[in-house]
């Protein structure tokens, strides 16, 4: 058993990716922290009250470690209004969309998920999309808190380590939903696990974690010989009977071969890796002039909403990543950790 393991009690080198987007609740993630491996709460968007209620509920489901994981506020530049313009003229239903978020309240909202991770003494927490700040890594670290941080890159790795994160995860380009980068890189430059683990494991001391793809025992065995410490699953765990993945989302999820999905940022402003759809073939030209991320997310969700409720496939965001060929059949959670941590 390795130190980070040790660390949070863990018995199973597994992580369940934090999903954003209502697909994990509670129920998922305990079981998988009962299964001794670490369960995620994603707070990406929640608002503050919603997670304090899910924390609430994981720790009346378990007594085990599970994180929170929260997305790190970006700079963005102001777009120009005909690019807005022509969004919202694109984008069906847009016209309901809320009003964009500001940074500030992207912050007064990161703060309060920090407060709310001390107050319940949450044993760990990471982050996606940057590094967080000094004080609120000073004040977690404090509280005895674990931190993850995600990097795509050597380079981000470094960066993580030398802010204090304990783990990183290091998400290679098969990963399914958002790329947790923040460093500037184009998107052929994405490294792929197999390249990007032994590089960031010689680049840095803590315990790295492998994601991306992995959905088997295959998986977990290559990553440990690439020198990762575990790994982080997630579309896998959509498939699983305890997720709120939706019949239409399964369904794809089933159909789909390895070589269906692509990263797009025309969802939400941020490449994410999904299922190649109507919408994204319809608008691939405009990948480029997508606006900001969250904005972008902002002007779609009102389409997502009610394609969703249509059990329409080909205006959702279906994200999965590069193992969505080998997924052809339900399991529940213990099935699933089994299999990974077969030997
Ligand atoms: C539906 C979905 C939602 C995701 N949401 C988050 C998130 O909220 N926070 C995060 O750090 N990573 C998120 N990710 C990325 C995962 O943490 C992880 O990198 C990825 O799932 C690993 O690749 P795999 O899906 O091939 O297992 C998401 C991935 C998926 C598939």
């Amino acid at each position: 058993m390795t130190q980070w393991m040790k660390a949070l009690s863990l018995s199973k080198p597994v992580i369940q990716a934090p999903m954003a987007g209502g697909l994990v609740t509670p129920r998922l993630a305990a079981a998988v922290s009962n299964e001794g491996a670490l369960g995620s709460l994603a707070s990406g968007y929640l608002s503050p009250g919603t997670l304090e209620k899910q924390i609430i509920e994981m720790q009346e489901l378990t007594s085990s470690a599970f994180q929170v994981n929260v997305f790190v506020p970006e700079k963005r530049k102001a777009p120009d209004d005909k690019t807005v313009h022509t969004w919202k003229k694109n984008i069906p239903f847009a016209e309901q969309a809320a009003a964009f978020p500001s940074e500030e309240a992207e912050w007064e909202d990161f703060h309060q998920k920090i407060n709310l991770i001390l107050t319940y003494n949450v044993r760990a927490c990471s982050f996606t999309f940057g590094i967080p700040p000094d004080e609120s890594i000073h004040v977690l670290k404090e509280n005895g808190c674990c931190l993850i941080g995600t990097a795509t890159s050597p380079q981000e790795a470094v960066l993580l380590e030398e802010r204090g994160m304990d783990i990183i995860v290091l998400q290679g380009s098969e990963a399914g939903g958002h790329r947790g980068s923040f460093l500037p890189v184009s998107g052929e430059s994405s490294i792929g696990l197999m390249s990007l683990v032994p590089q960031a494991a010689d680049a840095v001391s803590v315990p790295v974690i492998a994601a991306g793809g992995i959905a088997d025992r295959r998986g977990v065995q290559a990553a440990h010989c690439l020198g990762a410490q575990g790994v982080q699953v997630g579309t896998p765990f959509l498939m699983c009977e305890e997720s709120e993945a939706s019949e239409t989302y399964r369904q794809e999820l089933k159909e789909a071969h390895g070589t269906d999905t692509r990263l797009t940022a025309l969802f939400s402003g941020k490449p994410a890796r999904g299922i190649v759809n109507q919408w994204m073939k319809e608008q691939q030209a405009e990948e480029a002039n997508t606006l900001p991320y969250p904005l972008q997310n902002t002007l779609t969700k009102p389409m997502r909403k009610h394609a969703a409720a249509a059990k329409d496939s080909d205006h959702m965001s279906l994200w999965a990543g590069q193992s969505v060929g080998m997924l052809n059949r339900s399991a529940d959670v213990r099935t699933l950790i089994a299999e990974l941590c077969q030997s």
